[in-house]
C-alpha cells in the first residue's frame, strides 16, 4: 500500500525510518502488505537525504495520487494541515496525525468528514507519544463509565522538571537539552506554559465522554513560575512537582478540566515518572483504575505510533474505526470553577 508522509520533520522522519526498518512487523499485521512511502511532503530542502526522489512541495502532487491511500500529517498546527487532512479524508483517503492541537482543536469536524467520506481519522500519537491510550481507551475500556483521568501528559516539562529535582539544573539549561533531544515543540510555549497538555487534557476528555472539549474550555498554567527553590522545598517535604493533567466526570453533562504543576507525594505511582516519560491514570467504574506507562515524546516512540495507526488504516481499508467521539456527539459543557 502506497502512503505519504506530509512534514519531514522530527516525527514525520521517524515515521519514513519506522516503516523502512520494520518491514516484518508491518507485514506479520498487514498479511503482507508493505507500506510504501509514495512522497514526502515539506517545504524545506534535504539535500544530504536519501529520499531525494519522494520529495514534493506540492500537496497537489498526494491529494492526486490515487495509489496513495494513507497519508501521516506530522506537520503540527492548526493551519494548513487542517485543510490538507480534510481535502484528503473527501478525496477518500485516510488519515493519521501525531498533530494534537489539531485534533485538540477540529478533532469532531475531521472524524465527521471520515465517516462522510467512508474512511479514517486516526491519531494514536496525538497523546502520550508511543504510549498506547488512544485504543485502550476508546476500545479496551469500552464497557466502562469514565470517571476520571489524570496524567503526567507532557515530556518536554517531565523531563525539565526532573533535571531540575534530580541534577540541581536550571529551567532554562533543561529545556534546551530537551529541545536538542527532539521533544519540544517547534516552539516551546506549548510545552512550558501547559498548552501542548490542555491539547492532550481535551483529546482524552472528548473520547471519554464521547463530547467535544475544546482547548479554550480548559484551564492551562505550565511550569514557568516554577524556581529551583520551589523544587527543593518540595523535595525536603517528600513530595515532587509535577505538570499535572486532570479530568473529572460532574454528571451526564458537566466534566471538570484543566492543567497545572502539582505536588505529587513519593508513593504515588506518578511521582516516580521521570524524564520524557508520561503517565496516565484512568479510573473506570467497572476496571477501576488502569495505569499507562512509557516515552510520551521522542523521534521513535511518536513514529511508532503513527506508523500503527497506517497499519490499522492497510488492514481496515473501507472499514471504519468507530471511537465513539465523532459524528452525533455534542460539545461539551467543562465547569472551570470545580475543582476535583
Ligand atoms: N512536545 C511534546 C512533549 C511532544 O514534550 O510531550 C509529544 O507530544
Amino acid at each position: 500500500m502506497k502512503v505519504a508522509v506530509m512534514g519531514y520533520g522530527t516525527v514525520g522522519s521517524g515515521v519514513v525510518e519506522v516503516i523502512e526498518t520494520h518491514e516484518k512487523s508491518i507485514k506479520n499485521r498487514t498479511a503482507g502488505e508493505m507500506l510504501e512511502v509514495s512522497h514526502i511532503l515539506d517545504l524545506r530542502d534535504f539535500p544530504d537525504d536519501p529520499h531525494a526522489d519522494l520529495f514534493t512541495k506540492d500537496f497537489n502532487d498526494i491529494l492526486n495520487d490515487p495509489e496513495t491511500k494513507v497519508v501521516a500529517e506530522t506537520m503540527g498546527g492548526v493551519n494548513p494541515a487542517f485543510d490538507f487532512t480534510m481535502k484528503l479524508l473527501e478525496a477518500g483517503k485516510s488519515v493519521v496525525t501525531s498533530n494534537k492541537e489539531l485534533v485538540a482543536q477540529k478533532g469532531l469536524e475531521l472524524l465527521k468528514a471520515a465517516e462522510k467520506h467512508g474512511v479514517n481519522y486516526l491519531f494514536e500519537a496525538s497523546v502520550g507519544g508511543g504510549i498506547p491510550i488512544i485504543r485502550p481507551m476508546a476500545q479496551c475500556l469500552a464497557a466502562n463509565n469514565i470517571e476520571g483521568v489524570a496524567g503526567i501528559l507532557n515530556g518536554t516539562t517531565n523531563f525539565i522538571l526532573t533535571k531540575m529535582i534530580e541534577d540541581g539544573m536550571t529551567f532554562e539549561d533543561a529545556l534546551k537539552l530537551a529541545q536538542d533531544n527532539g521533544y519540544a515543540e517547534k516552539d516551546p510555549t506549548a510545552d512550558i506554559e501547559g498548552f501542548d497538555a490542555c491539547r492532550k487534557v481535551c483529546i482524552l476528555a472528548s473520547l471519554a465522554f464521547g463530547k467535544h472539549v475544546y482547548p479554550n474550555q480548559v484551564r492551562a498554567e505550565g511550569i514557568t513560575k516554577i524556581t529551583l527553590e520551589d523544587v527543593e522545598y518540595i523535595s525536603s517535604a517528600h513530595g515532587v512537582i509535577k505538570l499535572l493533567g486532570q479530568i473529572k466526570k460532574i454528571d451526564d453533562d458537566k466534566i471538570t478540566a484543566f492543567v497545572s504543576p502539582a505536588v505529587v507525594f513519593h508513593g504515588s505511582q506518578l511521582a516516580s515518572v521521570n524524564g520524557v516519560f508520561n503517565a496516565i491514570l484512568v479510573r473506570g467504574d467497572a476496571v477501576g483504575d488502569v495505569c499507562f506507562y512509557g516515552a510520551g515524546a521522542g523521534k521513535l516512540p511518536t513514529a511508532s505510533a503513527v506508523v500503527a495507526d497506517m497499519v490499522d488504516c492497510a488492514v481496515h481499508v473501507n472499514r471504519r474505526k468507530n471511537f465513539g467521539w465523532g459524528p452525533g456527539s455534542e460539545d461539551y459543557v467543562v465547569d472551570e470553577k470545580s475543582a476535583l
